[in-house]
Order: C-alpha cells, then structure tokens, then sequence
C-alpha cells in the first residue's frame, strides 16, 4: 500500500485502483471513485472489447486493458468484480504475478466459493484479501448501466477472516464508505445463509416463475395483461443468467436450504388452497404482510415493533395559551395487551374495537401471530382475532421480541410458563434493564422453568412442558402486572391459584376474564383462577386510555383559561388516582356520560383551568396513578405550595427511573424538586424554559410537553421516539387543542 495516505478513515486516497470485471458492479465502483478523486488513477481491466470500448467515454476508467499483469502492475487495490464462476480463473493468474503489497478485495455474492478460490489459488488466504459485498445492484447490467451513485445508502457487507489485515480491512471499507455505503461485518457462513434467503432464493423464484408463464401456451395474454405483482414480483428475472448461474451453483448448499423451506411452506399453502382453509391461508397472509411493512426495522437489525432508538426524534414545546375543545385519546394499552393476550386464547372470533395501535400492544400482536394466531388489523382501532384456545399456541420461530413493554413481557411470562413449548423473550435497551425477578421468583415457586439475564433482567428463557402448580402468593409490591402474570399461569396450573394484593391494583385482567366466560373469585385483595374452564370469544370495545388523558387533564388544569373535554374514557376504580389527587389539589374536574362498556367503567371526562395547590399525596392513591405521576409532577410545579409524594419506590423501576428523571427536568426548568428513596417533594414555582432529557421514557416526554404550557420559553425535550410506544399521534393531538408542540426538524 505504498501511495495509500491515510488523512481519516472516511477520506483515504489511492494511487492506483484496478477494477478486474467492467460490469454494472464493477463499473459503478470504478466510476464511483474515479467521480470522487479517491484514486490518482482508475485501470479497468475486462476481456470484452466492447466493455472496454465504453468504459472510457463513460468515465468508468482512465485506462483499460484486457492483460491483468498490465492492469494490476503498481495497483494499491485490485478489486475482482467478475462472475463467481470466472473468479478462480482470475485468481489463478493473478497468483502467479507480482502483486507487491496490493490490497484485494472482491463483490461476489456468496462468499465462501470466493475464499475457497483465493485459497486454492494462492496456497492459503492472503492477509491482504478481504471479501464483500455490495447489496446493491439492478436487473441491469453491463458496463453501460453503471451508476457513481448505485452503493449510496445501501448496505457493503465485509465477512473478513481471522488474518485478515485490520489495514487492508480499514481500506477496503473507507472506499465504500467514500461511495455512500453503509459498511457492515458479518461472519462468512452467515453471510452465504442470509443471502441465500434473501436474495438469491427471491431470484431463482423470479426467474422460474417468468420461465414457467412464458412457456404456457397463453404466454401473450399472459405478459399483455400483466399488471403490478407480475412486474414488481418478476423484475429481478432480467438479472444477468451468467452471474445468477454462478451464485447458485456456488452457494448450494444455503440456497437448497432455503429452496426447502420454502418448497415446504408453499405446499402447505397449495394445501390450504385445495382444502378451502381460510385461516391458513389469513394467517400467512397477515403474517407476510405486517412482516413486509416493518421491513426497514428488520433491515435496520431491529425486531418487529422497537421504536427507531437510533432515530433523534427531540419535542419542542412552547409556551401555550389556553386549552379547548373534544378529543378522544387513543384505546387503553392494559386492555389493548389484555384484549389480543385473552383473545388468542378464546374459542372463536374476538372483536376488538379501540385497540391501541402503539408499539407496546403492537408487541404483544406480533408475538401472538408468531405463535401461530391469525389476527386481522389493526385497522382504524379495529382488529379481529382467530382464537386458538387454550392450549392451541404454537412455538414462535424464534425469540419472542417485545421492544419497550414490560407488561408484555411479565404477563406473557406466565402464560409461556404453562406451554408445552421453550420460549425466549427480549426486550429493548430500557427493558432489558427492567426487574423480571417479581414475576420469574413466584413463578418457579408453581413449578416453572425460567432462566433470566444477570440480576434478574431480561432476556427470559422459559422452558416448555414443565407442570405448574397452583399456589397461594402474596405479592410484596402492588403490581398488576405480578398479579395478571400469577393469574395467566394459574390457567395451566393444577389446583387453585390465589394472589394477594398490598394494595389495590387494575383489575382489568380480572374483568376480562369474566368477559370471556371464565370463573375468577375476588374477595377482598384476594382473585383466585382454577383451570378446566374455556375462554369464548367475545365483542371488546376498548376504552381511551386514561394514562394518555392524564396528560390533557393536567394540561387544561395548569393553563388559565381552558375548558376541555375527553370524550370515552376510561374510569376503572383501580386506574382513577390521577382524578382524585388533581382534586385533592383543587382541579376542577366532572365525568359527564357515566356508563359501562363490555364491564370497564367509561365516561367523558371534561376538565377547567383552577388554581391548583400542592398537597400530601395519599399513599392510598399510589398504585391507582402509577403511570400519572410524571404529569402530576407538573401538576405539582404549577400550584402553590408543597407537593410530597411517598410510598412510590415503584416509579424507580418503571420505563426509566421516574423520580430521578422527572427531579432533574424539574430543577433544570428552575423548580425546586428533591427526590427520595419513594418519592419527591415539589415547591410549585414558575417554571423556565431550558432543555430535559426524557431518557426515552415515554411519559416523561409527554410530560414535559404538558409543562410548556406554563413555562417562561421554550423546553426542548430530547429522546422522544417511545411516545409512539403508548401514544402514537401524541404530537398532532396535542397541537388541535392548544398544547404547542412539535417535532424538532432534523438538520
Ligand atoms: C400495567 C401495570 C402497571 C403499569 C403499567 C401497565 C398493566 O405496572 O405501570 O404501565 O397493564 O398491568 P405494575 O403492575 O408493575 O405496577
């Protein structure tokens, strides 16, 4: 690498590049470089003259020549962009030559045939020699289709070996980077297993499928009328043969593999065709579908429904005037995860309306269908679930990914603890963090096989088949979610299962079991489930979440002036703490339209500025505001007077630690806030503007937004993307009535 200077990584220079192979990737890669004034000089080395002819008025190369000893003479790089095929060849020839400390690096697409060959050829793999490849490309090719531009923003996978030279690897990966690619390691057998699926069993599809139409007899009808799938599905069927050819009969062995799988799946839906199964045939179509709309965060190597963690999505929040009008907040998350948990397990269709289409209970759908549910939705709150019964769950392909949402993950613990099959669960960076001891300790007491992360964190794996015993518990900490995960174990469980409450906690798990059919008996703090009974389908209208309306109500209390209604919401006896302590501290709040929907309590909630003062929260009123403490803070920083909050440890543990959190916004705003071990104390005071970081914690950002309406300036709050998690459209809601919120805008 004699004329390599190296000025940082992602500007490194080159005297000499030598592309062998003036295809479409070869070429886009010559003139790409050539474009950016990477090299000092650009040889295009190709056996047809025709490419070569073109290669220069195109500006693919300065100098051509089909003699790779000419080509390669004094090259600091030698890239080999030819067929895989034509690789050992190349590589044959190039071995007997004087390479001096040329770095070499290759495109093919399947990579152990590539090394295999660099093996063979030179008695061993040179240090010097690293392999990629560019997942990038066109159904064209040739010289004449390369693009500068073609690997900007697409993915250059290296799959270096154990002595590879970390400098050539280092050089090989700025000269991508300097055309636009994102530059990502991989293990070799990986890479040839991925892509097999990926990419080249996608292209033996196409191919065969163009092949098999064209050989029908109709051909012409058929490509004439030919609309949109036929096109989309099929244009990768004018890729090159001769590069295609290659890439199947060196990657054999993954892409047999693949082609199995796929053979397999495909009978059984020509099964399900001929036999007139309908649910089969939805639930790989719902499946595929919602799979196919999450694809750029599977691409990103995220699982289905984690927020965008590496999307910088800030709120800015404005001083506001007055709070008005009629809003519905969207459906409530407890029974969103509740309505689609007990809805798989039900006989028959379940119906949901209202469901929340956040990401948390969007975790918990796809967890279901990856056991096996067919799930219709959501649509516009609307979702439709094929129960599969009690025991009809199958084993999910692989681990269960439920993003930020601890109540996924504890109350689906217990449900997986009475299942024949082994799960995994796992969770985003914030919930890996997240105790998981309160649910695996009780549950190993009736028998489960659980494993945890370190301390007691996330992941779980949870072994299938082992027998379950009811038992007597009485939770040390008032968590629904505990009690809910105790309670979906004791479905499987021998004998009664009973859970003792300190405190009262939602009960939502307890009504909708009720809702189903199934018997549970609560006397006092004490709910006892038995098994042997069924879940039938049933209709679900989910009400509004009074968690997300927590926030409006605090706001149209703390802004002079507002009068504001939310309408369906919410008014379980164990979830209304947040209206009780807002008018222990004088807010001015009436339900209007009291009312049952399918055994939840519902009404519309209309709220009036007032002159709010702080006051002792009662530790009562702990539990049944556990979500609502972030907003009630700002609550607290507009009255007058001293706030105190004990007996509220639990909001340590929550998305973030909430009372830390929620102390340093606080004092940062110019509040006096002092947190303790349960709790905080609060002098209202005028708050200014300045900026908090939310820690990615949902309901401290939409907190601090509520805040702005009494802040002297702007507050600008960071690491905001989670709201999706609870309250999609949190930002525009907020807006139509009158809080001044948005989106920071992305340089
Ligand atoms: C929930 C229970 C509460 C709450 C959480 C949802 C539920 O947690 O904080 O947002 O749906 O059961 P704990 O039960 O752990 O207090």
């Amino acid at each position: 690498m004699s004329n390599v200077s190296s000025l940082s990584s992602s500007s490194v220079k080159i005297g000499r590049l030598t592309v062998v192979g003036l295809g479409l990737i070869g070429g886009s890669f010559a003139k790409g470089l050539r474009e950016a004034g990477v090299c000092g000089e650009v040889v295009g080395c190709d056996a047809d003259p025709i490419a070569r002819r073109l290669a220069l008025p195109l500006g693919v190369a300065d100098r051509v020549t089909a003699d790779l000893a000419e080509a390669v003479q004094g090259a600091d790089v030698i890239m080999l962009a030819v067929p895989v095929l034509a690789m050992e060849r190349v590589l044959a020839e190039l071995a007997q030559l004087d390479l001096g400390d040329a770095v070499l690096t290759d495109v093919g697409s399947t990579k152990d045939a590539v090394v295999k060959a660099v093996d063979k050829a030179f008695g061993g793999v040179p240090a010097r020699f690293v392999p990629g490849h560019p997942i990038a490309g066109s159904e064209k090719s040739g010289v004449e289709a390369a693009k500068a531009g073609l690997f900007n923003h697409h993915k250059v996978i290296l799959t270096p070996l154990e002595n590879t030279s970390e400098e050539a690897l280092q050089l090989v990966s700025s000269l991508w980077q300097q055309l636009g690619a994102d530059v990502e390691h991989m293990p070799l057998a990986d890479h040839d297993e991925v892509l097999a699926a990926t990419s080249h069993l996608p292209h033996l599809l196409a191919f065969s499928l163009v092949d098999t139409l064209a050989a029908r007899s109709q051909n012409l009808d058929i490509f004439r009328y030919a609309a949109g799938g036929f096109r989309d599905f099929t244009r990768i069927a004018a890729s090159d043969p001769v590069m295609w050819r290659d890439v199947f009969i060196a990657n054999r062995e993954a892409v047999l593999r693949s082609l199995d799988a796929f053979t397999r799946d495909l009978s059984g839906l020509r099964q399900a065709i001929e036999a007139g199964d309908a649910n089969t045939l939805l639930g790989v179509f719902t499946r595929a579908k919602s799979a196919r709309e999450h694809f750029s965060t599977i691409l990103a190597r995220r699982a289905y429904m984690e927020p965008m963690q590496n999307q910088i999505s800030n709120f800015i929040a404005s001083p506001g005037a007055q709070v008005q009008g009629r809003i519905r907040v969207p459906g409530d998350k407890s029974i969103s995860h509740r309505s689609i948990m007990l809805g798989s397990l039900a006989e028959g269709v379940t119906q949901v309306e209202g469901f929340l289409e956040g990401e948390d209970s969007l975790a918990t759908l796809q967890a279901f269908r990856d056991m096996g549910v067919v799930i219709e939705g959501p649509h516009h709150g609307r979702v439709t679930i094929n129960g599969v019964g009690l025991h009809g769950l199958k084993a999910p392909p692989g681990p269960l990914y439920v993003g930020n949402s601890g109540t996924s993950m504890r109350l689906l613990a217990g449900l997986l603890s009475g299942q024949s099959f082994d799960s995994v669960m796992m969770g985003d960076a914030s919930l890996s963090k997240r105790p998981m001891g309160r649910v695996a300790k009780p549950l190993r007491e009736m028998g489960a096989q659980i494993e945890t992360g370190d301390d007691g964190r996330p992941p779980l794996h949870i072994k299938g088949g082992s027998p379950l015993t009811g038992m007597d518990y009485v939770m040390p900490m008032a968590s629904a979610q505990v009690k809910s995960c105790l309670l979906l174990a004791g479905l499987y469980a021998a004998g009664s299962t009973s859970v003792v409450e300190p405190a009262p906690t939602r009960d939502h798990t307890e009504r909708m079991l009720k809702g189903f059919g199934y018997p549970v008996r609560v006397e006092g703090a004490k709910v006892t489930i038995e098994p042997g009974h069924k879940l039938s389908a049933c209709k679900i209208d989910v009400p509004a979440d009074i968690s997300s309306a927590a926030f409006f109500m605090v706001a149209a209390s703390i802004a002079e002036g507002s009068d504001l209604t939310l309408e369906h919401v919410g008014i379980n006896p164990t979830r209304v703490g947040v209206i009780n302590i807002l008018r222990a501290m004088g807010g001015d709040i009436s339900l209007e339209n009291q009312r049952e929907v399918g055994g939840e309590p519902v009404a519309d909630i209309r709220i009036r500025s007032a002159r709010l003062k702080g006051i002792d929260i009662p530790v009562d009123q702990v539990p049944l505001a556990i979500d609502e403490f972030p907003v009630l803070f700002i609550a607290a920083a507009c009255a007058e007077g001293r706030t105190i909050l004990r007996g509220a440890e639990e909001l340590r543990v929550k998305e973030s630690d909430r009372i830390q959190v929620m102390a340093d916004g606080l004092q940062t705003l110019g509040i006096k806030a002092e947190p303790t071990h349960d709790g905080i104390i609060i002098e209202g005071g005028q708050l200014q503007s300045g900026q908090v970081d939310s820690h990615g914690d949902h309901r401290i950002a939409m907190s601090f937004s509520v805040a702005s309406l009494r802040a002297s300036g702007d507050i600008r709050i960071t690491d905001c993307a989670n709201v999706a998690t609870s309250f999609p459209g949190f930002v525009e809601l907020a807006s139509s009535v009158g809080i001044q919120v948005r989106l920071e805008e992305t340089a």
